[in-house]
């Protein structure tokens, strides 16, 4: 009897090529080179402390979020579509999500060396790991059985786009899903990366100036908490998705 396709073990699109993945725009080909900055920023943040430690997670939150709010947007809907079981699938992955979402929202409410920040550092390290072996190992295999190497490019395209213009801050309030999660981009995106600007002025100038940036900066990360807040961002979730630690940690 012939083997069926569905039969074959997955193969994590970590041991393939990037032609068996769809040629270097595919989406599963950006994913994992994303995905391996990941991990270096990871050791990066792993091995200092410090300004120097601080300086690199702010840069693995630069390339998590955005990452992530493109595949909340593009690539879960996508996979909903085209796997059977893809609504289980993703609402697993964007529990992990909204979990580094709050843990990382927690972390940025602390200061070094508060008791435990330490603890919620780790964790997030931890969680991200583990959504980036949920994906290459699991998720994407299935996609890329269920999808043609122009459907992956096509994706691709999408996904590019979309993390391009994504907020680059956590945002645990608004929804995991569309449409929430797509109309509370453009005004987040906007804040988080004004904010971005003022942070890196922050770092080298003297210290009245530094100060008076160190304010803005707090305003623009109030400003997107209370959008963060408006009933149309939060439409879409799966109501499994949320913790609730977010409310208790408020
Ligand atoms: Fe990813
Ligand atoms: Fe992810």
């Amino acid at each position: 009897m012939p083997t069926r396709i569905d039969d074959l073990p997955l193969r994590s699109v970590a041991e393939q090529s990037d032609a068996e993945l769809g040629g270097p725009g595919s989406v599963l080909v950006r994913q994992r080179r994303d995905h391996e900055k990941l991990d270096r920023l990871v050791r990066r943040v792993e091995a200092t402390t410090g300004d120097a430690q601080d300086e690199a997670l702010e840069d693995l939150c630069r390339l998590v979020f955005p990452h992530a709010f493109a595949e909340e947007a593009v690539l879960w809907p996508a996979a909903r579509r085209a796997l059977p079981d893809g609504e289980a699938l993703t609402v697993e992955v964007e529990r992990e999500h909204q979990e580094i979402n709050e843990i990382v929202a927690a972390v940025d409410r602390s200061r070094r060396g508060d008791a435990g920040r330490e603890e919620l550092v780790r964790r997030a390290i931890a969680l991200l790991r583990e959504d980036v072996r949920d994906e290459e190992d699991e998720l994407f295999p299935r996609l890329q059985r269920a999808l043609t190497p122009a459907e992956l490019r096509r994706l691709g395209r999408a996904w590019g786009l979309v993390r391009r213009i994504a907020p680059t801050h956590a945002h645990p309030v608004v929804a995991r899903r569309p449409p929430g999660n797509v109309l509370s981009a453009l005004p987040l995106s906007a804040l988080d990366r004004t904010r971005d600007v003022v942070d890196r002025g922050v770092r080298h100038s003297p210290a009245p100036v530094a100060a008076a940036g160190r304010r803005l900066s707090g305003a623009l990360a109030g400003l997107a908490g209370l959008v963060e807040q408006l009933p149309p961002m939060r439409r879409g979730e799966d109501p499994s998705t949320t913790s609730g630690r977010t409310e208790l940690e408020r």
